[in-house]
């Protein structure tokens, strides 16, 4: 266990310095999960793995923390230096820091643990971590790609099981409660999220499942996703209940075309703004341009949303061994919305969808 995650950090070394950084600072984050296999409470008091080139790495923990910090998987193999409640965590944090020069960290580090390091260090600058460690994240493994076409088989199972179910009757924050379960039932550890946008809340992406009661002919989008093995599922369906609504028949063609379209484009070195482009086009050749209100997909893997973006503002190329939702959406408010999202794979030749679940319009009771 150990020594894979003590290659990453031997690999994150050397991406820091080929990247002309001069330390990577961890905290507690799915950055810490993937190069330490570390996960303690994300909490004020400063945790900090400190990835340097030409050095080895050291972990700074709160004393308290220091035999939570030594049984975890790398405890026993990377130095531990501590802090005591009362002491200055940055100032124990000063020494372990180059002098100036360039500091990646942890997008998601709080706040006070960045402005703590930049008193410490006033002369460096700072820059997200994500610069240097997507380049590792975002290929995966085959213990993660596997972790991941479980993920997606486990909401696949979760949505099959509730297009078996009766939604009419039903308000979306009940669906929404079915749905998690169905996720657990289906090999999940935790739940994430739980999307249910009926009839004209479907045509706002980000709904929050609310006490709407679901009628006869409302479509209902359905996005959801959470966890296993810690790696993170996103499935999203558009079904019906009952006989679909006028017009509703045509966009959902439009949004399956984009997404197929979009998913037989992928392989290594086409740019993931092409990949978006693809699936624009075709909703913009049906006239939908601007009710597609959001880029194609997103990376996904110890978290939900992560790179590589399939983004019209991203020229990156892809690669094998890369994981990321496409997911286009046609949006009409006051009416419905429509989105449909497979988990693919960049494989050496192509692409994979991890996620078997039907694109076929699903009618459901
Ligand atoms: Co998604």
């Amino acid at each position: 266990m150990s020594e894979r995650h003590l290659d990453r950090i031997r690999r994150a070394a050397k991406q820091v310095e080929a990247d002309e950084v001069d330390a990577l600072l961890v905290t507690p984050s799915a950055d810490l999960l993937y190069l330490a296999a570390y996960d303690p409470p994300p909490l004020e008091r400063l945790t900090c793995l400190v990835v340097r080139p030409g050095a080895d790495p050291i972990m700074l923990v709160p004393e308290l923390e220091r035999p939570r910090a030594l049984a975890s998987p790398i405890g026993e193999t990377i130095d531990i230096a501590t802090w005591r409640d009362g002491e200055d965590p940055y100032a124990a944090l000063t020494p372990l820091l180059p002098e100036a020069g360039r500091i990646a960290v942890t997008d998601s580090m709080w706040a006070v643990h960045l402005l703590g390091a930049r008193r410490a260090r006033a002369d460096a600058e700072f820059v997200p971590g994500s610069n240097v460690l997507a380049k590792l994240r975002s290929i995966k493994d085959a213990d993660e790609l596997e972790l991941l076409s479980r993920a997606a088989r486990g909401a696949d199972e979760a949505f099959r099981q509730l297009t078996d179910s009766r939604l009419e009757g039903l308000r979306e924050e009940e669906v929404a409660l079915l749905l998690g379960s169905l996720l657990t039932e289906a090999g999940h550890e935790s739940v994430s999220f739980t999307i249910v946008g009926s009839g004209p809340n479907g045509a706002s992406p980000h709904h929050e499942p609310g006490g709407r009661t679901i009628r006869a002919g409302d479509p209902v989008v359905l996005d959801f996703g959470g966890r296993i093995g810690g790696y993170c599922s996103d499935l999203s369906r558009t079904v019906c209940v009952g006989d679909p609504p006028r017009g509703f028949q045509e966009v959902y063609e439009v949004v399956r075309e984009a997404q197929e379209a979009a998913f037989q484009a992928v392989q290594p070195g086409i740019a993931a703004r092409d990949v978006d482009e693809v699936a624009r086009a075709v909703i913009e050749g049906a006239g939908y341009g601007e009710r597609f209100i959001h880029r194609t997909g997103h990376g996904i893997g110890l978290e939900e949303h992560e790179p590589p973006w399939i983004a019209s503002d991203n020229d990156q190329s892809l690669e094998a061994g890369m994981t990321f939702s496409i997911e286009p959406g046609i949006y009409l408010d006051g009416r419905f919305g429509v989105r449909i999202e497979d988990i693919v794979s960049v494989t050496e030749t192509g692409a994979q969808r991890l996620n078997r679940a039907s694109r076929d319009l699903e009618t459901v009771a």
